[in-house]
This record gives structure tokens, sequence and C-alpha cells, in this order.
């Protein structure tokens, strides 16, 4: 099998670009290095801006994929609020551009739990209203209609793969997150476990949860990689284009992270308690039955602190990230 991978420099891509090179596919990375990370990827990788569409179709002429997995995208909610056009037009514009560049060749796609908003039930499923409530969320929705359309008309298939908050590192250790600005909480309450200077701030202690602060489903990395190869030979193996959510189906608290990276860590997370965000839901976790159902997809990170231990790992050894 041979893979076209986009953002292959940046966290879940590399994982991902990692983990398909393990079970022997043939991955070539397209990354413009503008959020990734050239030490995160040492197979083949083309430097390319998937905004500049010439570019992109004189790379992929005479060029042959058994699939696309198109992760790079701007990824910072907040920012988002603040530069919506920016957002529309790196999230969106690039899936055109593949899809012309690459014709019919079956497209797996990284979406999220944004595209849904507000939840309205305690598990959200696939079928669960899409209603995002910022500009991110809306531009990788707008990605997911896009896809279907071009599948619609028998352009191309898809998987849409809707992940809740990615964490953790690589079990050799020589992987994981490197955001610059980071904004998640795992690596922050690392950082400042480890004596920064920097301390985490909690958004909200109100909240109706057991403990007063958000409850998220962290899913680790190397489960999302397994998830995205899963979907691909479902859909080389005549599978229907479809939208699966990716996340454990298990809830954790922020003061229940925060406890793990204290175990983890060895020493206390120094944090404040401020007011709550705007637009933060309560509680965000997935209902992945559909993933491991259909795709036969089966995350072995189940419990969080298993997440927080891998992340802690990697943020110890590499306190500048892949500049350490
Ligand atoms: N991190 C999460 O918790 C999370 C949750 C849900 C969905 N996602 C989605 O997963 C994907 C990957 O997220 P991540 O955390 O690995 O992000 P990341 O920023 O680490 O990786 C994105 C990569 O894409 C590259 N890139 C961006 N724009 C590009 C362009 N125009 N041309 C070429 N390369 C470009 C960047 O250089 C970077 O290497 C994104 O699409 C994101 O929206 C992430």
């Amino acid at each position: 099998m041979k893979v076209l991978v986009t953002g292959g420099c940046g966290y879940i891509g590399s994982a991902t670009a990692r983990w398909l090179r393990a079970q022997g596919v043939d991955v070539h990375v397209i990354d413009n290095l503008s959020e990734g990370h050239e030490a995160a990827w040492d197979g083949p990788l083309e430097v390319l801006d998937l905004l500049d569409r010439e570019a992109l179709r004189a790379w992929c002429r005479g060029r042959r994929f058994d699939g696309v997995i198109h992760f790079a995208a701007r990824c910072y909610v907040g920012e988002s609020v603040e530069q919506p056009i920016r957002y529309w037009r790196a999230n969106v514009v690039p899936v055109i551009h593949l899809t012309e560049a690459l014709g019919e060749t079956p497209f797996v796609f990284s979406s999220t739990c944004a595209t849904y908003g507000e939840p309205q039930t305690e598990r959200l499923r696939e079928d669960h209203l899409q209603n995002p409530v910022n500009p991110y969320g809306a531009t990788k929705l707008a990605a997911e209609r896009l896809l279907k359309d071009r599948n619609a008309a028998g352009l191309g298939k898809c998987a849409l793969l809707r992940y809740f908050n990615a964490a953790g590192a690589s079990a050799c250790g020589n992987f994981g997150e490197a955001h610059d600005p980071e904004t998640h909480l795992i690596p922050l309450a690392v950082e400042a476990a480890q004596g920064s200077g920097r301390r985490l701030t909690v958004f909200g202690t109100d909240w109706p949860t057991p403990d007063g602060t958000c409850i998220r489903d962290y899913i680790h990395v190397d489960d999302l990689a397994q998830a995205h190869f899963l979907a691909l030979k479902h859909l080389i193996g005549g599978g229907v284009s479809d939208a699966w959510n990716l996340g454990t189906g298990n809830g954790f608290s922020v003061r229940e992270i925060i406890d793990a990276v204290e175990s983890a860590v060895g020493s206390l997370v120094p944090h404040d308690e401020g007011p709550r965000r705007a637009g933060d839901p309560a509680r965000l976790i997935a209902d992945s039955a559909k993933a491991r159902e259909e795709l036969g997809w089966e995350p072995q990170f189940e419990d969080a602190r298993m997440v927080v231990a891998s992340a802690a790992r990697w943020h110890i050894d590499h306190p500048q990230g892949y500049a350490s």
C-alpha cells in the first residue's frame, strides 16, 4: 500500500506515518513545516504548502497513491475565533486542492469532536447534531461536507475520523507532542510540574461534574494511528464512506489529569483556578462503538493515566520538544 500523509511532521500525522510504516505501508509525507518538525519523520518528505495548488498538482502528477490521510490544518480554537478567514483558507482550501490533484484516491480526513458543538447527550455518537460553536469546528465540518459531496458524486470515498482529545507519546520515548504555543492540558500540566515557573490555569471549578472541573476523553496518538490504518483498509477493501468517532469512551476531569500528572512526574502541578472559558462544554466524551465494531478498532490506552504517563516521559526527556 502506498499512502500520502499530509501534515506528517506534526503531532498526530507523524505518529500515524510511523505506525503505517511499521505495518509495511510505503508512506510519503507532505508538510510545509509551519508547525511540524523535520525530526518527527525520517521517511520520504516533500516540503510543500498545500495552499500552493500548482506546486501540489505538479508534485502529484505521475504519482499514484492507494490513499491519502489528510492531517495538515491549523488547530487552535482561540486563534480561529480571532482569525476566521485564515482558518477557512487553511482548513478547507487544501482539501479542494488535494481532491483535485489526487482524483478519486480514497481520502481519510482528520475531523474533530469540535464539529458537534454543545453536547446534547452524555456520550456523543456520530449521528449527534453537528453545530460547531467556533470557526475551527466550522471549517472542519465544511471539509467533511465537501468530502461527503465528492463521495455522493462518485468522485472518491472518504473516512471522516472525529478525534476527541489527542494525547500521549510514542512507546520508544522519542516522539511526542510539541506545539508552539501549547494549549493542551497534559503538556501544560507536565511543564508546570517540572518547575517551568508557568502555572497551569484550571478554567472553571463550578461545572456540573463530580469535582466541578471539565471532563474530556483523552485518546492516545498511537490508538489514533491504528484507526487511520483501519479506516484506509476499510475504504480500499470496498467499505462505504462514513464518519467514526475516535475516543476511548472514558471521561477524565481536569483534576484527575492533574493528579495523574503529579504521580507521573513526582511533583505537584502549581495551578490557579480561573473562570469558565466561553464555548467549553462541561463534558465531551465519545461513543466510539461504531469504530470498534465497523473498523475493528481496539484502542490500547483506555485509561488516561497510561496516556499521561507516556506524555510525561516524553516531556521530561525533551523539555525543549524536538529541539532537545
Ligand atoms: N490534537 C488534537 O487533539 C486534535 C483533535 C481533533 C482533531 N485534530 C486534527 O488532527 C490534525 C493534526 O493535528 P495535530 O495536533 O497533529 O496538529 P499539528 O499542528 O501538530 O500538525 C499539523 C501539521 O500540518 C502541517 N501543515 C499545516 N498547514 C499546512 C499546509 N498548508 N501545507 C502543508 N502542511 C501544513 C504543519 O506544519 C504540521 O506539521 C489536524 O487536522 C487537527 O485539526 C487534532
